[in-house]
């Protein structure tokens, strides 16, 4: 008798919830379509290339990956144009200087349906953050950067470079090229740890290289995710097995970070980030949920592990020290770290423990893959390019004389080397589009308009192609960066660093390493390309190639010995 009424209730439920959900999901569909009006309407005035009825114009970017894609739409369609990824989202994609100051001198916030996606990943840091909790956690870490803390990191960035250069040396005597790429990535990476978190193990252990390879993922993952809008929503993302590789790889990354909570001992060895998903075998959506950074307590910070963990638990155990509160309070400017623990602990604003991983998790991202890309396709432009090589290495071999490394003021001699960076950075800008969405409506120079919420994409990569803005824009010529080439330019026109309110914190520390990571590699090897195997760019959050970056390196013994 009980058994039947419950079954009949049971399958009442059923019927309530199914009736439920298919109520939901017409609710959100109404909302999609309105949306999808909403942007369209917006765009009305701007022509663009032909729409396909599902898909927008995500399978043409799929297909040929979006750079030059979209630089050929930029011939055709001047100053902007819709860029569908799906039905129901919408940008203008702008890639012309003044179209780009009157959004980016602005400072509207992100566009929540891309960084977003960001969220199971680096959390709501200052990436992915918006008004005043992104004003304040910005204002809290810029004297991070300062040039007195920027200063003792040329001899941390010589160090790393030395590690990979004697690797490298190993791997030249085969006569055979190599992909560089990978290499200058755990040297960023070992740079960046040891800048912002202190000390750091020198080597790479196979925990920072786990890092990396799920860096890797996470990007390439994110970048499809993007222009798939089968894979927008969330709920749907997390039940498909991309979704499931994501959070995989996120929790790889955590595990580096410190983003793992367990007490248990297991999991905060070394070999855990090679576990499975749940710590019991759960399946990715329970992992999901709730997201793991609820979950950690303040125990997070104390962890055993090695790598980050350690130094934050140090970091911190110290600031319990008097002695040592008083120490970093007279010193005048305080590393990324102190910064973090410090607010944390003490001055006016707290952070809480997810808003402190969220910036380590940022700042580790954001701090090593940009940097490594921008690096490798340097020195490919130079193979590329070997008169300006050699030009390069005969200015950073004058400068350096008969010392073995470089020194801060030496920064400021390497002319040549910089407008070669520059040049470099304009043709392969490792972020090559960011998005936003408008908080207030934005006038276009050309009297076209976009009201309050809109969707922009500033394709860098096109803007940095226009030939309007940069006669013969596909050849390699330093020489648009010297000062005056650089002061009758519009000053939106270069931006690989974004620009407003909104730009990069990092920028100062990006071209520092650049520097004296380059010099040093030009004054141990001669890079050759292979012709056999070119690079293939490929935008996955940052700018890559398919096929990694191959080089042939010939030593050279010259300077600062081996
Ligand atoms: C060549 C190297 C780099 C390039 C090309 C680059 C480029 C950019 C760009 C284009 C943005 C704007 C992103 C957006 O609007 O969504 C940005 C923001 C940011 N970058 Fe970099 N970056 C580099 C290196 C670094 C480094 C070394 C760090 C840290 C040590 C860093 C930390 C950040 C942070 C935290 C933000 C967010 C800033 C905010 O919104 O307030 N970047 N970067
Ligand atoms: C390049 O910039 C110029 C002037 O700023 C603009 O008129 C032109 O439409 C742009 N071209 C492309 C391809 O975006
Ligand atoms: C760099 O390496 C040298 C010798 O290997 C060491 O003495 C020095 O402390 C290191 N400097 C930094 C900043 O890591
Ligand atoms: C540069 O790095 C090399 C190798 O680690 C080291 O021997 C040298 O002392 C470093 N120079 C400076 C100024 O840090």
């Amino acid at each position: 008798m009980l058994s039947v009424l419950l079954s009949l209730n049971l399958s009442h439920l059923g019927l309530w919830a199914s009736g439920l959900i298919l109520v939901l999901g017409f609710l959100k569909l109404i909302h999609l379509l309105l949306r999808r009006q909403m942007l369209a309407r917006a765009m009305d005035s701007f022509p663009g290339p032909p729409t396909h009825w599902l898909f927008g114009h995500a399978l043409e970017i799929q297909k040929t990956g979006s750079l030059d894609k979209v630089v050929s739409w930029a011939h055709q369609f001047p100053y902007a144009h819709p860029l569908w990824l799906g039905q129901f989202l919408g940008f203008l994609n702008i890639y012309e200087p003044d179209y780009v100051k009157a959004v980016y001198s602005r400072g509207d916030p992100k566009a929540a349906d891309v960084y977003d996606f960001f969220l199971q990943w680096i959390g709501k840091g200052l990436l992915v953050l918006h008004g005043p909790k992104w004003y304040e956690h910005r204002k809290l870490l810029t004297p991070g950067f300062h040039y007195d803390v920027l200063k003792p990191y040329v001899a941390v960035f010589n160090n790393s470079t030395h590690a990979m250069l004697d690797k490298w040396e190993e791997k030249a005597r085969e006569d055979k090229s190599f992909d560089i790429f990978c290499d200058v990535g755990h040297m960023a990476l070992d740079s960046l740890m040891k800048c912002t978190f202190g000390k750091g193990n020198s080597g790479l252990s196979h925990r920072d290289n786990s890092y990396y390879l799920a860096v890797s993922d996470l990007t390439l993952l994110m970048q499809q995710r993007i222009e798939s809008f089968q894979y927008h929503n969330d709920f749907i993302y997390w039940l498909t097995p991309h979704g499931r590789r994501f959070l995989r790889a996120c929790q790889e990354a955590h595990d580096h970070t410190g983003g793992h909570f367990p007490q248990d001992p297991t999991t905060g060895s070394q070999g855990s980030s090679l576990a499975p998903l749940g710590p019991s075998g759960t399946s990715a959506i329970a992992e999901f949920q709730p997201p793991f950074r609820q979950r950690m307590g303040p125990q997070a910070v104390t962890l055993s592990a090695p790598g980050p963990d350690q130094v934050i638990k140090e970091r911190k155990a110290a600031l319990q020290d008097e002695k040592e509160q008083e120490k970093i309070q007279n010193q005048r400017h305080l590393d990324f770290l102190d910064i973090l623990l410090g607010a944390r602990d003490e001055s006016g604003i707290k952070l809480s423990d997810a808003e402190l991983r969220a910036e380590v998790d940022t700042f580790m991202f954001e701090g090593h893959d940009t940097t490594t890309s921008g690096i490798s396709w340097f020195l490919y432009c130079m193979a590329l390019y070997p008169e300006h090589q050699s030009r390069c290495r005969e200015e950073v071999c004058e400068i350096l004389g008969d010392r073995d490394s470089f020194q801060w003021d030496d920064l400021g001699k390497m002319t040549y080397l910089t407008m070669c960076i520059k040049e470099s950075l304009r043709l392969y800008p490792p972020v090559p589009q960011v998005y936003r969405q408008l908080s207030k409506p934005v006038n276009f120079v050309d009297g076209r308009s976009l009201p309050a919420g809109s969707l922009i994409s500033l394709h860098i990569y096109a803007l940095h192609r226009n030939s309007s803005v940069w006669p013969d824009s596909e050849v390699f010529d330093p020489l648009r960066f010297t000062p005056e080439n650089v002061a009758t330019r519009h000053p939106f026109a270069f931006m690989p660093f974004s620009a407003g309110p909104r730009n990069c914190i990092g920028q100062q520390f990006a071209m520092n390493e650049m520097k004296v990571v380059t010099a040093l590699c030009l004054l141990r090897f001669e890079f050759a390309l292979d012709p056999l195997q070119p690079p293939i760019k490929m935008p996955q959050l940052i700018l890559r190639s398919k096929n990694g970056i191959h080089l042939r390196l010939k030593p050279l013994h010259l300077g600062s010995g081996k």
